[in-house]
């Protein structure tokens, strides 16, 4: 058996090592080539989250889910554009969970206020007496108006540009960062002459442990070594890489070149807060695969996680249903997925009970981008402060069965997706042998 280390780094305390580090200056140690003369990453945790693919917002279909516990509900209104408005009905504060939409207009279960897609009450006199506010009515009908955050869509993803607060009036919300910054092709990946899959799976864990799995290349070579088809990803035979970080205020960066051909990139890493990672297999400009991984916090301990995986492959569709079993790739990232959530599961107990603090962990070599990130996140965190509904919802799991779609149990979707294959197998391949031997 072959055992070649991963030479990132020589087991150095990675505080010591971080210190004499300055801005603008290129540093090289060992393996180690870290570009610091970059700004800091200026996106906080405000700003532009994939919530779903453009696919799941069907006509007249309400999409709930939330963000930082805040219950939200996605929808088309007439014209097809897509709004995201809090799921709090402004006359006594019901959901809508168990309203209607139609032609855009949404209707709430509890008295059937019925709100137009800019946000105004349309029957008025359903909730009130008309003659008890006939003085101040006008006034009365403003104040009922859909609270809503700013939506785009883009690259069949629907955006949801979460802030400080929602606002009856969208023209008050200030964007955060441009909605580009996460547009495939700005960067660098010309995703038209690709072809994908995509899953999507909830986890009862704490968000940012998820954001770390996948900034995280180590535990790929040991957690996911079986699973994952590359060669280079094996358990017992560890391949050393240079690694090279990028930091700017947009995103940051972690490229690995193979060891004994440093012009090749193995793989490339890249963080664009708040939620979305681009993990290139080799150098962008010519990768065949592209995966994009978007991190949405539900709630405490609660998020969702959209893979989508990009391949060169046929653009025939009718070549393509035949040939490529999208359910074989899915079944992969199912796997991937399980063999994480344990892993996350733990960490985020042993993070909320307060054990993963810096005298309780030793952080190495590779684990800078990892350091970058935690301290990031604290910071943000403290400046923006998103959770600040966490301690009021406690025990209040009102809206799990709501909004947690895509069971955090994996098994469950395995099972189906697995049921899938053999369904398919047996049309594409059985039902035509069959078919073939009854002629003859
Ligand atoms: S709470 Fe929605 S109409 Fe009364
Ligand atoms: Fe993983």
């Amino acid at each position: 058996m072959e055992n070649r280390q991963i030479n990132f780094f020589k087991s150095k305390d990675f505080n010591t090592v971080l210190k004499p580090f300055k801005k603008g200056t290129v540093v090289k140690i060992d393996s180690f080539d870290i570009r610091e003369n970059q700004k800091e990453l200026n996106i906080g945790l405000f700003g532009w989250y994939a919530i779903c693919p453009s696919k799941e917002l069907k006509k007249n279909k309400l999409y709930y889910f939330s963000l930082y516990d805040e219950p939200l509900v996605l929808y088309r209104d007439e014209n097809k554009n897509v709004r995201c408005i809090k799921n709090i009905c402004p006359h006594r504060g019901a959901s809508f969970f168990g309203g209607t939409l139609s032609g855009g207009v949404i209707t709430c279960p509890y008295h059937g206020a019925k709100f137009s897609s800019g946000g105004s009450c349309q029957n008025l006199d359903r909730i009130t007496c008309r003659h008890i506010v006939d003085n101040n009515y006008d006034n009365y009908a403003k104040r009922i108006h859909l609270s809503q955050y700013k939506t785009s869509e883009k690259n069949g993803y629907i955006f949801v540009h979460f802030s400080k607060k929602s606002e009856t009036d969208l023209n008050n919300i200030n964007e955060d960062t441009p909605v580009s910054n996460y547009e495939l092709y700005e960067n660098g990946f010309a995703h038209k002459d690709y072809v994908f899959e995509e899953v999507l799976v909830d986890f009862k864990c704490d968000w940012s442990r998820i954001i770390e799995n996948h900034l995280d290349i180590l535990h790929i070579f040991w957690v996911h070594g079986d699973t994952i088809p590359d060669k280079d990803v094996n358990k017992n035979v560890l391949v050393s890489f240079n690694q090279k970080i990028n930091i700017n205020p947009k995103y940051i960066e972690s490229i690995y070149y193979y060891k004994n051909d440093p012009t090749k990139e193995f793989i490339r890493i890249k963080y664009i807060p708040p939620g979305r990672i681009l993990i290139y297999k080799g150098d962008p400009s010519s990768s065949r695969y592209l995966q994009v991984l978007d991190h949405i916090p539900l709630g405490k301990n609660k998020a969702r996680v959209i893979v989508r995986h990009y391949r060169k492959f046929l653009q025939n569709k009718l070549l393509n249903n035949l040939l490529l079993f999208k359910e074989t790739q899915r079944k992969i990232f199912y796997k991937i997925f399980d063999e994480d959530y344990m892993i996350l599961k733990t960490q985020t107990y042993n993070h909320d009970m307060g054990f993963i603090s810096k005298d309780e962990i030793k952080l190495l070599g590779e684990d800078r981008i990892i350091n970058y990130f935690w301290k990031w996140y604290k910071r943000s965190e403290d400046n923006d402060k998103p959770w600040k509904n966490n301690n009021k919802t406690q025990n209040l799991d009102v809206y799990d069965k709501v909004i947690l779609k895509y069971p955090p149990e994996i098994k469950k979707l395995e099972i189906a997706n697995n049921i899938d294959i053999i369904r398919k197998t047996i049309v594409r391949f059985a039902a035509p042998l069959i078919f073939f031997m009854l002629i003859i």
